[in-house]
């Protein structure tokens, strides 16, 4: 069994590409809606969060671990790292694959709070920053599109982003802004999108080879801490999948 946890809905986006990629496998999501959002909680409270998910998930036999979340990757992975024996692999925001295919484009970074002041982001950025872009930090907005507030969402946008008009490329540097691209190409026009979810199915595979864990009868086992009945009715719908 495969474990995935995000702080809610959003990593379903990066569940969605595994899924496709990786479907002889079983698969445990946990989706931390209770404790969303975790981009505006400290480092010492996103720790104890992500141990707790960690242990559960070990717990119900996951032999590997995807952190489908940028924050907690940013924050948590290196602690987490160390206290669990089976691999952990974290997502992060897609700048690399910006300096490696749109070097000179115009690039908006979008992420929380939390990713943007970690000291991993900052490394991140140091390394692939193309000179080119901007970081903007989208406080409050994962907690829109978790809570699916659509007319609230669009309103967020226009007011955010409404000044970035010139921009090729948009970095989606937190698992729930896929979900919207939609709606930032409204306010944007038509912008190249990237986010973390292909570099993490690579990483998957490697990390499914390395441990020979063996392809099983396909099952989908869904997670939510808030116990909230339209979370696993949402997170099949953005699977498109029937329960
Ligand atoms: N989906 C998460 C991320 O990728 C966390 C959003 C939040 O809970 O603030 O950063």
């Amino acid at each position: 069994m495969i474990g995935i946890f995000d702080s809610g809905i959003g990593g379903v986006t990066v569940f969605r590409e595994i899924l496709k990629e990786l479907p002889n496998y079983q698969y445990l999501y946990y989706s931390d809606s209770f404790n969303n959002p975790y981009g505006d909680k400290s480092e010492e409270e996103l720790k104890i969060i992500t141990n707790n998910i960690c242990k559960y998930l070990v717990n119900n036999g996951c032999k590997i671990i995807v952190i489908a979340c940028n924050t907690a990757s940013a924050i948590c992975k290196d602690y987490l790292r160390d206290n669990f024996e089976i691999p952990i692999i974290a997502i992060e925001p897609a700048i690399k694959m910006v300096y490696d295919n749109s070097y000179d484009g115009k690039t908006l970074v979008l992420a929380t709070k939390g990713t943007i002041n970690s000291n991993k982001f900052k490394e991140l950025y140091q390394k692939y920053d193309n000179h080119k872009s901007i970081i903007y930090e989208c406080r409050g907005l994962a907690d829109l599109i978790e809570q699916d507030k659509k007319k609230e969402i669009r309103e967020y946008l226009i007011e955010h982003l409404i000044n970035f008009k010139d921009m090729q490329n948009v970095v989606l540097g937190c698992t729930h802004y896929p979900l919207i691209k939609d709606e930032i190409k409204e306010v944007l026009g038509e912008v190249i999108f990237y986010d973390g979810s292909k570099g993490i199915v690579k990483e998957l595979k490697r990390k499914i080879q390395d441990i020979n864990l063996k392809e099983e009868e396909p099952k989908i086992i869904f997670w939510d801490s808030s116990h909230k009945l339209e979370k696993e009715k949402r997170f099949y719908q953005i699977l498109e999948l029937e329960k």
